[in-house]
């Protein structure tokens, strides 16, 4: 596995593979890798026959400076990981390579943005569009692969990938999970014992709302009250915004259509998890 840790390197490798007209997957992360990562690389590969992640905390994209320190690194056990997953490149830059001196070019949605997420943590998509855009032109991948763990985040991608007519499929990877339910997150790691025992409750409570809708329940207001009076048995869960919605728009509907899922934020003693679940 070749880990590069400048562009010009990296411009070498992807200019050699496309002259070797080899299909490159590409796997953007910000590191502390679990088995959630693991399954975008897997899926890559069916796909792609050259597989390069990315690893970079993305300094744009964190509107708290503390939750930018905190966040956890570990180089040495990702490269592990990912040798054992038969990466073929794994690309690792500085913020300074990404954002030169007088940065100034955004890449800004102007709708899909200001919801949940967005209203949550202001300016967050804007460095994750921009960010991706460059790593993008950086990798030239044919596919990439996004979670649907972080699913605003993916429909901003695939808006994005749309309306500026980047040549690139997007992938949409399934959400892996702990064996309790719990979505994994490299966050999980700063739950106490005691909130990661409650931590799957978040689940459960979407999973009561997709049992309901397979028993043919169609009314908004009433799955989501049951999701919301199982939620409050835990008052450690702080409930953030829960939310029934069309995929495409991310609009709230009332009544199930086609293609709805629920999008759940919250805290467990200040983390915030997120998760979300296809109803419909
Ligand atoms: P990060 O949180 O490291 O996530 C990288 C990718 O892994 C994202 O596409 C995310 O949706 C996916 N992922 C995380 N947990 C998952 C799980 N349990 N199951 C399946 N996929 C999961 O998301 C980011 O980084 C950044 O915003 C990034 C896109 C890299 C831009 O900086």
């Amino acid at each position: 596995m070749e880990i590069i840790n400048d562009i010009e390197s990296l411009k070498e490798m992807i200019g050699f593979w496309k002259r070797s007209n080899l299909k490159i997957g590409f796997v953007p992360t910000m590191g502390y890798l679990h088995n959630g990562h693991g399954s975008l690389v897997n899926l890559a590969k069916t796909k792609a026959s050259k597989i390069i992640v990315s690893i970079f905390v993305n300094p744009t994209q964190f509107n708290d400076p503390e939750d930018l320190k905190k966040y956890p690194i570990d180089l040495p056990r990702d490269f592990s990981l990912l040798k054992e997953l038969n990466v073929d490149a794994v690309f690792v830059p500085t913020p300074a390579m990404i954002y030169g001196a007088d940065f100034e070019s955004w890449v800004e949605l102007i709708k899909l943005p200001n919801l949940y997420e967005g209203g949550s943590r202001p300016g967050h998509f804007k460095g994750v569009s921009t960010v991706v855009t460059i790593l993008f032109n950086l990798v030239e991948p044919d596919f990439a692969v996004f979670g649907e763990k972080d699913f605003q985040q993916l429909r901003i991608i695939e808006t994005m990938v749309k309306d500026l007519k980047m040549n690139i499929e997007i992938l949409r990877g399934p959400t892996v999970r702990e064996a309790d339910g719990l979505a994994m997150s490299s966050r999980n790691v700063k739950l106490s014992k005691e909130t990661r025992e409650i931590a799957p409750e978040i689940f459960k409570a979407l999973s009561l709302m997709q049992d309901a809708v397979k028993k043919g329940e169609r009314l908004s207001s009433v799955l989501w009250q049951a999701a919301r009076s199982q939620l409050a048995k835990f008052p450690d869960i702080e409930v953030d915004y829960l939310s029934i919605v069309r995929e495409k728009d991310l609009i709230s509907v009332n009544q199930l259509e086609s293609s709805c899922r629920v999008l759940f934020a919250g805290y467990l003693n200040k983390i915030r998890l997120i998760d979300n679940l296809r109803l419909f």
